[in-house]
C-alpha cells in the first residue's frame, strides 16, 4: 500500500533501523524494489528523480509505482520524490500522487549557485506549507552532497553544520533531514578510503533527536560488481563507495532513511552485459532484462538486512494520505 513517508520514518527512527530509498525509472526497477521489500518484509521508498520523471514521461512511473501497491498491499511503500528542486516540480509529484516529496534547497532552479540559508528555509517551508493539507511528507537538504546530479553540474561537498540543522528544523519542522557528511552520488565517491564525519552526525542527531535524518549518496559501489562490469567490456574506474559499517555506525544514531542508486545502476549493468557477452546471438527485450531485475533485487535484499528493515514492515500500522492529513493537523 502506498502510504505516507512520516509512517515508515517514524517508525524506523524510534526501533532503530534505516529504510532503503531505491531509485527507480522504469517497470523492472520498480519491481526489483517491490519484490526485494516482500522477500524481505521491508517496508521501502520507491523514490523517483527529477531526470526519472522526464524520462518517464511523468505518469509511467506514477503507474507502475502504483501497480506495485497494488500487487504487494502488505508492503509499505512511499512513493517519494528524489532531489526536487522548485515548488513547482513538488506540486507535479503531490498532482501524481506521491506520498513524500524531497525539496532539495542546496543549489538554486538553475543548479549552478549555492542557495543561502535563508533562501533554502524559505524554500523549505513553502513546501511545508503547500504539502500538510495533503498528508504529504517533506524531507529537507542542509549542506551539500556532492557528486553529479541532474543539471547540477558537479557539486563540492560542503558538511552540514550542526547548529544550521538545529535552526533550520526549528523553522521549518520537516519530517526528515538530509544531511551532508561526506558522502556524494555516483561510482567514485572517495579518492581513498571512505571517511564519514561522524562527529559531525552525532552532534545533529544530539541536537534533533526527534528528527530522522537521511543519508544520501549511500552506494556501496561493491568491487564485485564493478568487476562484473568490468569483466565484460565496461570501463569503470577509480570506483569507492561507502562502507556498509559505517552506514550501519549512523543509522544508531538517527539516520533513518539511506539512498541507494548507483549500486543498482551497476549492478543491473553488469547483468546485462554479462548478458550480452555470453549470449551475442540473443535478443529478445526479456532476456536480459529478466536477470537484471533478479540481479537489482538480490542486491536490495542485502541491503534491506544490512539497514535493519527486514522483518519491520508488518509491524508498521498503514495509513493513506487522507489519514496523514488528520496526523498533520494534530
Ligand atoms: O541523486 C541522484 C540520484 O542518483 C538520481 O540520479 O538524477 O540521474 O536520476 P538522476
Ligand atoms: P548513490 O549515488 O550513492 O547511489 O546515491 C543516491 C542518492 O542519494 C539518491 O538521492
Ligand atoms: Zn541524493
Amino acid at each position: 500500500m502506498l502510504v505516507p513517508g512520516k509512517i515508515v520514518l517514524d517508525h524506523a527512527f524510534a526501533n532503530h533501523y534505516a529504510v532503503g530509498a531505491f531509485n527507480a525509472n522504469n517497470m523492472e526497477q520498480v519491481q526489483a524494489i517491490v519484490d526485494a521489500a516482500a522477500e524481505t518484509q521491508s517496508p521501502v521508498f520507491i523514490q523517483v528523480s527529477r531526470g526519472a520523471l522526464k524520462y518517464s514521461r511523468l505518469i509511467y512511473l506514477k503507474h507502475i509505482i502504483q501497480a506495485a501497491a497494488e500487487e504487494h498491499p502488505e508492503v509499505p511503500i512511499v512513493m517519494h520524490l528524489d532531489h526536487g528542486n522548485s515548488l513547482e516540480v513538488v506540486k507535479t509529484a503531490i498532482g501524481l500522487g506521491f506520498t513524500s516529496v524531497m525539496i532539495d534547497g542546496s543549489l538554486d532552479e538553475s543548479g549552478k549557485k549555492a542557495l543561502s540559508f535563508e533562501e533554502n528555509l524559505a524554500l523549505t517551508k513553502s513546501v511545508l506549507e503547500y504539502a500538510r493539507p495533503f498528508g504529504v511528507s517533506v524531507e529537507a537538504e542542509l549542506g551539500t552532497i556532492g557528486g553529479v546530479e541532474d543539471g547540477a553540474g558537479v557539486k563540492r561537498i560542503h558538511v552540514t553544520d550542526p547548529a544550521q540543522a538545529e535552526e533550520f528544523v526549528k523553522q521549518a519542522p520537516v519530517d526528515s533531514l538530509a544531511i551532508a557528511i561526506g558522502t556524494s552520488h555516483g561510482a567514485t565517491k572517495f579518492s581513498g578510503e571512505c571517511v564519514l564525519a561522524h562527529d559531525v552526525q552525532q552532534e545533529i542527531h544530539r541536537r534533533l533527536p526527534h528528527t530522522p535524518l537521511v543519508m544520501h549518496g549511500s552506494s556501496s559501489v561493491p568491487e564485485e560488481l564493478v568487476a562484473i562490469v568490468n569483466t565484460y567490456g565496461g570501463k569503470m574506474p577509480n570506483t569507492k563507495g561507502v562502507d556498509i559499517p559505517q552506514l550501519q555506525q549512523t543509522i544508531q544514531h538517527g539516520v533513518s532513511k539511506v539512498n541507494v542508486d548507483t549500486d543498482g545502476r551497476i549492478v543491473m549493468t553488469g547483468a546485462i552485459r554479462k548478458f550480452f557477452v555470453e549470449h551475442p546471438d540473443k535478443f529478445d527485450v526479456r532476456e536480459y532484462m529478466g536477470p537484471a531485475r533478479d540481479a537489482l533485487r538480490d542486491m536490495i535484499k542485502g541491503r534491506m538486512i544490512a539497514f535493519g528493515s527486514a522483518g519491520q514492515g508488518p509491524k508498521i500500522k498503514q495509513i493513506n494520505l487522507e489519514q496523514a492529513k488528520q496526523f498533520y493537523a494534530r
